[in-house]
């Protein structure tokens, strides 16, 4: 590599090199992309991080050593070339910055040689995820992932500088900590020394940052590494990013403003996007009941209607066995959407029933007027209208109906409205809709479980004015918790965090904790707040899902550089890997071979 080198220092990247360069020697060094021999004259295109740059290797201008040599490039070779940049003799190539431009070359040497790469290094490559993922190295070469990861740096950079200039301190906290049951499940590292106990990997620094707010540190943040053994999804992956901080001696409005400034600089400075604040709030209620969704999108309307009240008292027994069982029904309009042919509005049904939906009761409005409805045969005449009328239907829309418990119909519906948004191509990926979603409800009830679980954790603060139905009604008490939507994607949440001990004694009673749990859990943390604890609240960002939007990538997997796939496992490295029994055995772990 030394000789290699020798004597060559590279001047530009390529694409750095601007038609203000004209007549100067460069050095640039990079991949080829691709080389074209036109006998005697030899086009070669090298690319680096950067971009791409055309050298012409021309008899007369070039010796005929070099053309030679040039004509055995191949795709991948990795080069160095010493020449003067000049205009282009031949035409301009409007797609590149450098498209003005070339090189002449005066000296060309190959750095390392390349097999064919099993698919071509270039963008929007339509090679299999699980091919690109095996080859990793040479996926992040394609220039649509250079940009991705480039974006990444980017924001991370800015969003280090905001916060230290807000006062923030960047604290590292351990990844070798206890297990806490409670929310996803923990990856578990055995330990050696300690043979049959176990360090968990941190789902979040959860308990850290609060410890560093009892030790007066005022305001902390980290990119934090998070791991979840959970099943994965498109935005999901078993270790991801935060960006997570907690500040001291503020409340809700303090956390949100900060929040609000760091997201408008990160789209202005990256994007070009300006965010106009204040971003809009909705409570976690009004969320459920107009988009069926605690994280709508709302780049488009097709809200849910309760028609509840304009349905009571009509025989269809679907929408009657409902209410009677407290449930509700609701519907959503999908404007123009009346001449749906009867096989695409079945295929609507049972996507309905993969979301729990025990039917889909449907009513199309032809252009004509005439109604065609799977229900509507049940219903009066009267009663149809008074509900096309709430419904706001017209000539040519398609009204769908759910009937069931609450959650179900918000499940349901909420999923349909997407579903149709993607159908009806309402959704434009060049829009940016933040929204902060509050007031969530403090507790949910997990049939699983068969007791109340945390809806975010188990520190979070109840609004004080509900605190008094914690013993009586503890569904109805609501958090002080708030999360970040963008364009229909949960990116970020936090909340105020309890600081008084006997409302957290509260709250593990509720969650079904024995107070010897509770101290075996969490005891360091409640002795900590026995020495002086600040009010103090807080907020983590998915940084991949922020990094996903901006990049307009339809996966987190596509801004991770090494991501791992679906079960979990990386295709590269192929971990995870068995161990030898020399390992399990310092471990004093054995393997159970399962039945
Ligand atoms: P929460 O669990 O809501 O809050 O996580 C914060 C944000 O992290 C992102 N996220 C994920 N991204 C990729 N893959 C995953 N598996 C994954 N899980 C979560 C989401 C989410 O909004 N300690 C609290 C924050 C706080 O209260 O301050 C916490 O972890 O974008
Ligand atoms: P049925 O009487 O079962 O044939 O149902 C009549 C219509 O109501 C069909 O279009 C069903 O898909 C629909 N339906 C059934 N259950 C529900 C439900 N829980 N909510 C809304 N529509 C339903």
């Amino acid at each position: 590599m030394a000789e290699l080198m020798k004597g060559l220092k590279r001047t530009h990247r390529c694409a750095e090199i601007t038609a203000a360069n004209a007549g100067e020697t460069v050095t640039v060094m990079g991949w080829v992309q691709k080389n074209r021999n036109k006998g005697g004259l030899v086009f070669v295109d090298v690319r680096d991080r950067s971009g791409i740059i055309q050298v012409v290797f021309e008899e007369g201008k070039s010796d005929e050593a070099l053309i030679e040599k040039a004509a055995k490039l191949r795709a991948e070779f990795v080069v160095a070339v010493v020449g003067e940049v000049a205009k282009r003799s031949g035409a301009v190539n409007e797609h590149l910055s450098t498209g003005e431009i070339e090189i002449i070359p005066k000296e060309l040497r190959v750095l390392a040689e390349s097999e064919t790469p099993p698919f071509p290094v270039e963008e929007n490559v339509k090679t299999k995820e699980e091919i690109r993922l095996k080859y990793r190295y040479l996926d992040l070469r394609r220039p649509d992932m250079q940009r991705n990861l480039m974006m990444r740096s980017k924001a991370a950079t800015l969003i280090r500088q905001f916060l230290a200039n807000e006062g923030f301190l960047e604290i590292e906290t351990p990844i070798l900590i206890g297990s806490t049951p409670e929310g996803a499940r923990d990856y578990l590292v055995p330990s050696r020394i300690h043979q049959g106990h176990f360090y968990a990997l941190p789902q979040s620094p959860q308990l850290f940052k609060q410890l560093l707010m009892c030790s007066g540190c005022d305001r902390y943040f980290q990119l934090a590494k998070c791991f979840r053994d959970e099943d994965l999804r498109a935005d999901r992956q078993p270790e991801f990013t935060q960006i997570d901080m907690e500040l001291s001696f503020v409340d809700v409005d303090d956390v949100i403003d900060v929040n609000e400034r760091l997201l408008k600089e990160l789209f202005s400075e990256v994007m070009g996007v300006d965010v106009p604040l204040p971003i809009p709030r909705m409570t976690w209620q009004e969320a459920m009941d107009r988009y069926g969704s605690d994280k709508p999108d709302i780049r488009f309307g097709m809200e849910l209607t309760d028609v509840t009240e304009v349905v009571r008292g009509s025989e269809f027994a679907v929408f009657k066995g409902a209410i009677e069982n407290g449930g509700s029904v609701r519907g959503i309009n999908a404007k123009g959407q009346g001449a749906m042919p009867r096989k695409k509005i079945d295929k609507l049904v049972s996507f309905a029933k993969d979301y729990g939906a025990k039917g889909l009761a449907y009513l199309a409005v032809q252009e004509d007027g005439t109604v065609k409805s799977s229900f509507t045969k049940f219903m009066t005449e009267d009663e149809t209208k008074k509900l096309m009328e709430a419904m706001g239907a017209e000539n040519g829309d398609l009204l769908l109906f759910a009937a069931d418990k609450n959650k179900v119909v918000w499940a349901v519906l909420g999923a349909l409205r997407l579903e149709l948004a993607k159908q009806m191509e309402l959704l434009d990926k060049d829009e940016f809709k933040f929204l902060w979603v509050t007031e969530f409800p403090l507790l949910e009830w997990s049939d699983e479980e068969n007791r109340f679980m945390a809806m975010h954790h188990p520190f979070t603060m109840p609004m004080e004015e509900d605190i008094q139905y914690i013993d009586s009604d503890p569904g109805r008490v609501r958090a002080k918790a708030y999360d970040i939507v963008l364009n229909g994607n949960e990116i970020g949440g936090g909340s105020v965090r309890i600081f008084d001990p006997d409302i957290q004694n509260k709250m593990f009673e509720v969650l079904g904790f024995t107070p010897e749990q509770a101290k075996e859990q969490f005891g360091f943390l409640l002795t900590a707040f026995k020495y002086g604890v600040p009010p103090h609240a807080g907020l983590a960002y998915g940084l991949d899902r922020i990094i996903m939007l901006m990049a307009k990538a339809d996966s987190i997997r596509d801004v991770i550089a090494f991501p791992k796939i679906k079960d979990a496992s990386d295709l590269m490295t192929e971990a995870p890997t068995t161990v030898d029994a020399k390992q399990l055995e310092e471990l004093g772990l054995e393997i159970v071979a399962k039945e």
